[in-house]
């Protein structure tokens, strides 16, 4: 596995390309399946996950063209409507085929994705949907058995705000029989996105964005050509970046609006943002300058648990104390003692993290075990004195679209090595 080897201490300058946000092609992939013909997706990131879902769809029978930024899906028909355990393990957004398959083949047979490095992240709001729309659910040795011929439209009340069940229901209310309304749906830019995307597929979804979505269904949808919006994580990254290093970046194509709960508390530690044409610009006396500012992690258009990481990286040398709540997952703190053996002071209470400004990290050999905890530790090895070594690439790689060509050209000093963790 791929090791990253950082060098701490140099300002980021320059203008960073922001990619394909990876949560939106996710399930803009599966919808695919809801389309007899070729659709053609652009501005789809190269990642690791992408070829995830690729690999699933073509398991299924689909013939897929994958050339990031461009990748195009055929689903005549399929061979099989199953997602096994070898891949759903790899990636927990497999069960986004859920939705599709059934309002598309009738069945889907789908391993249960089971706990993660977050959290035990159940899908039981997404069974329960279907479940509503007439679907029979069976539990068959750890996996999901879904039935029904045609699904019918329902009123669907989520328990809580979930992205990729909101979308799986989306999807499955597209094709169903009469009218849909998911109330407490997720209401995440990429929930608007596929949205979008099933509306030029012929569906009839309104509401995406809030928290009430009505989807009148139709009998079939057909194929498109869509470019995807830009990744608001990889773009909030970079910001967290740029203002940990004491840069000045230009985070070129981001939608402002959709990083804004992150731009909001970084501006309150003291970073400068500013609209500039085509994206926004950022500018921080570094680190040891800023505030320490509280966040509280909740679902769109709250703070996104995806930046808590990243944001944490930020407030180790801010000045002053903050309180960091993880509300959305019950586990996603592991990047704290990794930045602790980097010289952080932090203490966590549960979900609640205290971290008091340090006066300075240092390089280490650290390695995280997801994605975002990732992304945090190469942002404090960014700013650390010495060299600190990222481990086990391979989950970064998962989100991140070759991270360290990205960041090199703002001064980075950042390589990767073939390790043998
Ligand atoms: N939940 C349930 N039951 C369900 C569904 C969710 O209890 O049926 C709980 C989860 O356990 C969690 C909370 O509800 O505590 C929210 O989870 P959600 O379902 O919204 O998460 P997700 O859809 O599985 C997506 C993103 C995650 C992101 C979360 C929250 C994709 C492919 N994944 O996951 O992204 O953290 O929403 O915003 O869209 C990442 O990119 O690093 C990542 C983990």
């Amino acid at each position: 596995m791929d090791n990253l080897i950082v060098e701490g201490g140099v300002p980021l300058h320059g203008t960073i390309r922001v990619s394909g946000a990876k949560n939106a092609a996710l399930p803009i992939l599966a919808s695919a399946l809801l389309t007899e013909g070729a659709c053609t997706f652009r501005n789809v990131p190269r990642l690791r996950d992408i070829e995830t879902m690729a690999a699933l769809l073509r398991f299924m029978g689909a013939e897929t063209e994958v050339e990031p930024p461009m990748v195009s899906v055929r689903t005549g028909h399929l061979k099989r409507t199953e997602a096994p355990y070898e891949l759903v393990k790899q990636m927990r957004a497999s069960v986004l085929v859920l939705g599709p398959l059934v309002a598309r083949y009738g069945r889907a047979r789908v391993s249960l994705p089971g706990g993660c490095a977050i959290g035990a992240r159940p899908i039981d709001q997404h069974l329960k949907g279907l479940e509503a729309m007439g679907a029979t659910i069976r539990l068959d040795h750890g996996y999901v058995l879904a039935e029904c011929p045609r699904l019918r439209g329902a009123t669907i009340h989520l328990d809580m705000a979930t992205v990729t069940g909101t979308e799986n229901l989306m999807m499955a209310a597209a094709l169903a029989k009469g009218h849909t309304q998911l109330i407490g749906a997720a209401r995440e830019p990429e929930v608007e996105e596929l949205a979008r995307v099933l509306n030029k597929m012929g569906a009839r979804v309104d509401g995406a964005g809030t928290d009430v979505i009505h989807i009148e269904g139709v009998d079939e949808l057909h194929p498109i050509d869509h470019a995807i919006i830009p990744d608001r994580i990889e773009a909030g990254t970079f910001m967290i970046a740029a203002a940990a290093t004491g840069g000045d970046v230009l985070v070129d194509g981001v939608v402002p609006e959709h990083v804004e709960p992150t731009s909001a508390k970084m501006r309150a530690a003291g970073v400068d943002i500013v609209r500039e044409e085509g994206g926004l610009r950022v500018r921080s006396p570094g680190a040891r300058e800023l505030r320490g500012v509280d966040i509280t992690t909740a679902p769109h258009p709250g703070f996104p648990t995806d930046m808590q990481a990243q944001f944490m990286a930020l407030m180790t040398l801010a000045r002053g104390t903050s309180v960091v709540t993880e509300s959305v997952f019950e586990n996603r703190f592991m990047h704290v003692p990794e930045l602790s053996r980097m010289g952080a002071d932090i203490e966590v209470r549960g979900r609640v993290a205290i971290v008091n400004g340090a006066p300075s990290l240092e390089g280490a050999s650290v390695m995280a075990t997801d994605l975002r905890a990732s992304a945090c530790l190469v942002i404090a090895g960014l700013v650390a004195g010495g060299t600190t070594e990222v481990l086990r690439v391979y989950h970064l790689d998962r989100g991140y679209e070759a991270i360290e060509k990205k960041l090199g050209p703002l001064g980075a000093r950042i390589r990767r090595v073939r390790g043998n963790a």
